[in-house]
Parts: structure tokens; sequence; C-alpha cells
């Protein structure tokens, strides 16, 4: 049974709030999913795997019931911070939160704890002190690192040249994925990386830094690392464009695991991607929830990835749903 509260009874809560609208709530005091009310600041758009991930939370919050209040940060972390000042001032329940970069977050998280609002950080990490946000939901960037390099290593039968496609400096995946893949790079003495740039996670830059590193380091160049699998598509097209081939005249292992890739490894282009899962919608909501109304959660969900490689690619990419 529910128990109707109007908000009427909450004389000092302003009247253009969110959560301003009659509170049902059940009788022992929790809240249910359609109660909820989540402010949910995105990153951008820069990837597959980015919509594949704002995807997922909006189907979620629609499937739930949950009223979610979406803002896109079109990469700049001040659009993120005001996003989170006004999803503050809105009053929401919880706050979502995929830091662009993982510093420069403390004022602005500390401003929702004091108005005691909880940060779920999803996707990725910001560099903060552990009682600013309430848990973190998502991949271990370093492991993804650290897979991408055994791949490689494999790859290159333990000696040769690497270039690596950094993705956006500053931000969580890039650091750890790079920190990741030199834990076990370093002991390979005869594998190199001799150029790291940033890609910034896109296509477009994927494919002109690739571009430079063949102008400068032409066939030299044994294999590239991309920290994601939409710089590794730009790269391949630079490779073509060069005159070689993808996958074979020079190496490909990334991050991601997005369709593309799979049809990349299907035509013999990439050597292998790396799995990140975007699909954190469901989980989000079932977290933000219990945060609501009080459980304790873990301070950290770690998402289950896998290793794909272009044998059974073509079985397998219908069943991909980013
Ligand atoms: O934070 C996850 C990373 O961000 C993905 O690997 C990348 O594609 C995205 O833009």
């Amino acid at each position: 049974m529910l128990t109707l509260l109007l908000a009427a009874c909450q004389s000092d809560a302003p009247s253009n709030v969110v959560n301003s609208a009659p509170i049902v709530e059940a009788e022992d005091g929790t809240i249910a999913y359609e109660e909820l009310v989540v402010g949910y600041s995105q990153i951008g758009a820069e990837s597959e795997w980015r919509t594949g991930n704002t995807d997922s939370i909006k189907e979620a919050a629609e499937n739930l019931g949950v009223e979610l209040i979406f803002s896109d940060g079109q990469q700049k972390q001040e659009n993120q911070i005001k996003a989170i000042r006004t999803f503050i001032a809105q009053q929401v329940d919880v706050i979502g939160v995929s830091p662009v970069v993982e510093t420069g977050w403390d004022s602005v998280f500390q401003e929702a704890k004091d108005a005691g609002i909880p940060i779920i950080l999803v996707d990725r990490r910001a560099d903060v002190a552990e009682d600013l946000y309430t848990s973190y939901l998502g991949s271990d960037f370093v492991e993804e690192g650290r897979n991408a390099a055994n791949v490689m290593v494999d790859l290159l039968d333990g000696g040769g040249t690497i270039v690596e496609l950094v993705g956006t400096i500053g931000s969580a995946p890039a650091i750890d994925r790079y920190a990741g893949f030199r834990e076990i790079i370093k002991d390979y003495p005869e594998i190199e990386i001799i150029a790291s740039e940033t890609g910034d996670f896109t296509r477009a830059k994927g494919e002109e830094v690739m571009g430079d590193f063949l102008q400068i380091y032409g066939e030299e160049i044994d294999a590239v690392y991309a920290h994601n699998d939409d710089m590794a598509i730009g790269a391949i097209r630079a490779i073509e464009a060069y005159g070689l081939k993808p996958g074979e005249d020079i190496k490909i292992v990334s991050i991601d695991a997005i369709r593309d890739a799979f049809q990349a490894m299907i035509d013999g282009k990439l050597n292998a991607t790396i799995e990140c899962n975007p699909l954190l919608g469901p989980q989000f909501f079932e977290l933000a929830l219990k945060v609501a109304n009080g459980e304790s959660v873990p301070k950290w969900i770690p998402s289950e990835e896998k290793i794909f490689f272009p044998e059974g690619a073509e079985e397998i990419l219908p069943t991909r749903r980013y």
C-alpha cells in the first residue's frame, strides 16, 4: 500500500523544483522507481560507445518509469559542472555523472554533498575524496590496458614497434589504459612504443593522428594500440589511404567492442578488441534507487568484460547491442 504525502505539507519546498510534486512513498518510507528523480550529466557523443551508453541510460529510465533529467556536456567539464549545479537547485534525488576528465570536481561534488544529494560516478572515475561520491559503476580501465598489451605481445611475437592513439587527455580511461598497457609492455625489451598522441576518442582525430604517424614513421610501424575502437577505425582509414593493409601490414588492437569493430575484424582489418561495457542503464538506476532509499551499496561495481578476436566475430556481431 502506498501512502500519499502531499507536497503542500512541505511548506519550505520551493515551487519550481522537480520533486515539489506529490511524493509517493511506500508505507515503510521507501520510494519506488516511479518516484525517483535523477539528474544525469553525460560527457557528450564522441564515440559509438558513448551513444550506446546514452541510449542505455535513457531506455532504462523510460522502462522503469524514472524521471530522468539528462544533460549533454558536449565534451566540456564546465558544462558538466553547470548541469550538476542545476540538478542541485532542482533538488533531484540522485545525480549520475560520467566525468570527462578526472580532476576538478571537488567543489561541485562538495556542493551536492552539502545539499544531501548523492553522486554516483558512471563509466568514469573522478579523482576526489571517497566521501564525495557514493559509488562508482564502471570498468577497470587499467585491466583493459593490460589485456590489450597481452594481446599485442602475442601479435608481435614479443618484438616490434607500436604507435598509440590515446583517449581524451586527463580522462580516466586514457590515463589508466596508458598505464595498464605499459605495465605489461615494459617486460618486453624488443617491443617499443615509438609514438603516443591523443586522438580524443574520435574517428576523425584517430585518422588524422595516424596519418601524421605514417608520414613520420611509415613502414617502420608494426602495430597500433588505440584506446578505443573509433580511433582504430580512423587509423584503418589512414593506413589504407597510405597504401598499407590494416590488420596485416600493421596490427591493430583497440578497446570497446562496438559493432563496427566486429565488422572490421570480419573484414580482416582489426586484430582484437577489448570489451568495455556501456550498457549501464539498468544497473545505474537499481543503484540510484538503493541509494535514494538509504541502502548501503558497494563503493565500486566493476563491469564484466571479454576480449574478442576475428575468429567468431561473424556469429557474434548480430548479438551486439552497441
Ligand atoms: O569512458 C569510456 C570511453 O569513453 C570509451 O572507451 C570511449 O569510446 C568513450 O568515448
